[in-house]
């Protein structure tokens, strides 16, 4: 796997060179498309033997790397790949902060193969590993948390998403005196935050994507940190309509299909089931875990952080591009 670091953070980083001149065009599928198109070449460069098993594209229609799409040259080493070209596509498209270009790699096998529908997150760094349980309530995962890190619930700080089905969860931790972080979009940075040695959050729960879900699985585990989630249907996440049924249904017979069930706890061995792990992240827009791809006097620069499962390392690379 080793071998795949320095391929692996080239493609984050030509995904997010191909989306970047579009920021604030207003179009998502349009800076999907050209980060999709960049990353689709760049694997197919890569002496591996690469699957595609969890993806982004079918939620918002968009353009994608599609699951069981094979990529590499068909030599090297067999791995299995979760990809977002663009974490944060409205991002992009509005010219806001944080979006990033990402994606992992793990022995083929390892990843949990699932279709792109919402999953519940829960996440801590490893000074709380062991006190989480997505079966109990938030409030007794909050409550065990702060026993763990040894601060009362008023230090304990919780990042989540803004959006409309969190507004309950919000509130709920607010009262217990939690310090909610509601960010508009994107769990993955989140997450690693979360791990990272100076971290700016003690805990993340958000209900979002399942490709974001595995991605982020990933820098959980080589961070030595602790995930929980569970996939749940598109009706859990947006409210019941005939229109969310029919989406809901078509999941549940994908998730039949590829042997993963909706409702049931997945621990951070059964989303990612090695320690062999890679991950990368390429900051598009600017924000709180990486620069964004920023014009120089030649040219442009990215700054991209891989980890490292197997040797515990955080790199963070920055490159100069001359156009
Ligand atoms: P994309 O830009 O890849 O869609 O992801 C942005 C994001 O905020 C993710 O971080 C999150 O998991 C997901 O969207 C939540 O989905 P939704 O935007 O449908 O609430």
């Amino acid at each position: 796997m080793m071998s795949l670091a320095w391929p692996l953070f080239r493609i984050t980083e030509q995904a997010a060179l191909a989306a970047w001149p579009q920021t604030g065009c207003g179009d998502k599928n349009k800076i999907d498309g050209l980060a999709v198109t960049a990353m689709r070449q760049s694997l197919n460069e890569v002496a591996m033997r690469g699957k595609i098993v969890i993806g982004e594209g079918e939620i918002d229609h968009a353009p994608m790397l599609y699951i069981g799409e094979e990529v590499g040259t068909g030599t090297g080493p067999s791995v299995d790949i979760a990809v977002d070209p663009i974490e944060g596509t409205r991002m992009v498209a509005m010219g806001q902060n944080n979006a990033l270009s990402v994606m992992a790699l793990a022995p083929q096998g390892s990843l949990l193969h699932a279709p792109d529908m919402y999953m519940r997150k829960l996440v801590v760094n490893r000074q709380a590993k062991g006190a989480i349980n997505l079966a109990l309530s938030l409030e007794e995962n909050l409550r065990n948390i702060a026993a763990a890190l040894n601060k009362p619930l008023t230090s304990l700080r919780m990042a989540t998403l803004d959006k409309p089905r969190h507004q309950a969860v919000i509130q709920q931790a607010a009262q217990l005196g939690v310090k909610v972080f509601a960010l508009p979009d994107g769990d993955v940075a989140a997450s690693v935050l979360t791990c990272q040695q100076h971290h700016p959050f003690d805990v993340m729960y958000a209900i979002g994507g399942a490709p974001e879900g595995v991605i982020s699985a990933c820098a959980v585990k080589a961070l030595d940190g602790d995930m929980q989630a569970e996939l749940i249907d598109f009706c859990q996440a947006k409210g019941e309509t005939a229109e969310h049924r029919l989406i809901a249904n078509d999941e549940l017979r994908r998730c039949k299909q590829m042997g993963v069930a909706v409702n049931r706890v997945y621990t951070l061995d059964e989303l990612v089931g090695s320690q062999d792990i890679l991950f990368s992240a390429t900051g598009v827009t600017g924000g709180d875990l990486l620069h964004g791809v920023q014009k120089t006097e030649n040219g442009v620069s990215t700054q991209t952080l891989l980890i490292g499962g197997i040797d515990r390392t955080c790199n963070i690379i920055d490159s100069l591009h001359c156009w």
